[in-house]
């Protein structure tokens, strides 16, 4: 939406007076005069019309621990999401940029900026995400090596980027992977009969849990 249409709608007092405002130097863009109407008007700008605030949206960056049992949603009707561990007024602006499964712990992102949440989920992207992974039997070599190789997911039409597997015992391994498809590394053990009984995720990124103990979260700048 351009400065103009913006301000006809927000002071409803159409479009002429809005260019009236921006004409008489009323208007104020992020700390600036501005006098043309065409300027498209971003969602974390500050803007002010004839001393009135129009727009102040802050951006906000969190990273959650979450603990099993809590829903990665914004909304449920029965279970709790991890909006409701944020007890903030700003709390339900915020959406996932990607989801853990209920019993999965560890590092989730909450944002109220799209474009910084689609750059994280973005498969080109190739983000990596490091789990820690326990299983119900030994890891077999086979299995180890399928991974580093990429497997192909038929659902999804995709295959996945060589992931990287540091064995930490007979059944327990750190694993990064690229993607984030809907339960990728249960089903990547499930092709060897292989059950995940904990999944963690430490990080996204650059992101890590760093101190945040289960259930608390911190905001980034
Ligand atoms: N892979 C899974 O299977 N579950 C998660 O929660 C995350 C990655």
């Amino acid at each position: 939406m351009t400065l103009a249409q913006f301000i006809a709608k927000r002071t409803a007092l159409g479009k002429r007076h809005a260019k009236k405002l921006l004409e008489n130097g009323e208007v104020i863009l992020n700390g600036n005069t501005v006098t043309i109407g065409t300027i498209e008007l971003g969602k974390f700008d500050h803007l002010t019309a004839a001393g009135k605030t129009l727009q102040s949206n802050t951006p906000r960056y969190i990273l959650l621990h979450k603990p099993a049992g809590i829903l990665s949603a914004t909304t449920d009707p029965t279970h709790r999401t991890v909006i409701d561990l944020i007890d903030e007024p700003w709390a339900h602006e915020l959406h996932l940029a990607g989801r853990l499964d209920r019993s999965t712990t560890g590092l989730v992102i909450l944002t109220n900026d799209s474009k910084f949440s689609e750059s994280l989920t973005r498969p080109e992207n190739k983000i990596p995400k490091i789990y820690l992974v326990h299983t119900d039997q030994a890891i077999p070599e086979e299995a180890i090596t399928k991974f580093r190789k990429g497997m192909s997911f038929e659902k999804e039409n995709t295959r996945s980027q060589p992931a990287i597997v540091d064995l930490l015992s007979e059944n327990s391994c750190r694993l990064t992977i690229h993607e984030g498809l809907h339960h990728q590394i249960k089903r990547m053990f499930l092709r060897f009969d292989i059950r995940v009984t904990a999944l963690h995720r430490e990080s996204i990124g650059s992101y890590t849990l760093g101190d945040l103990q289960l259930g608390q979260w911190r905001q980034e700048t």
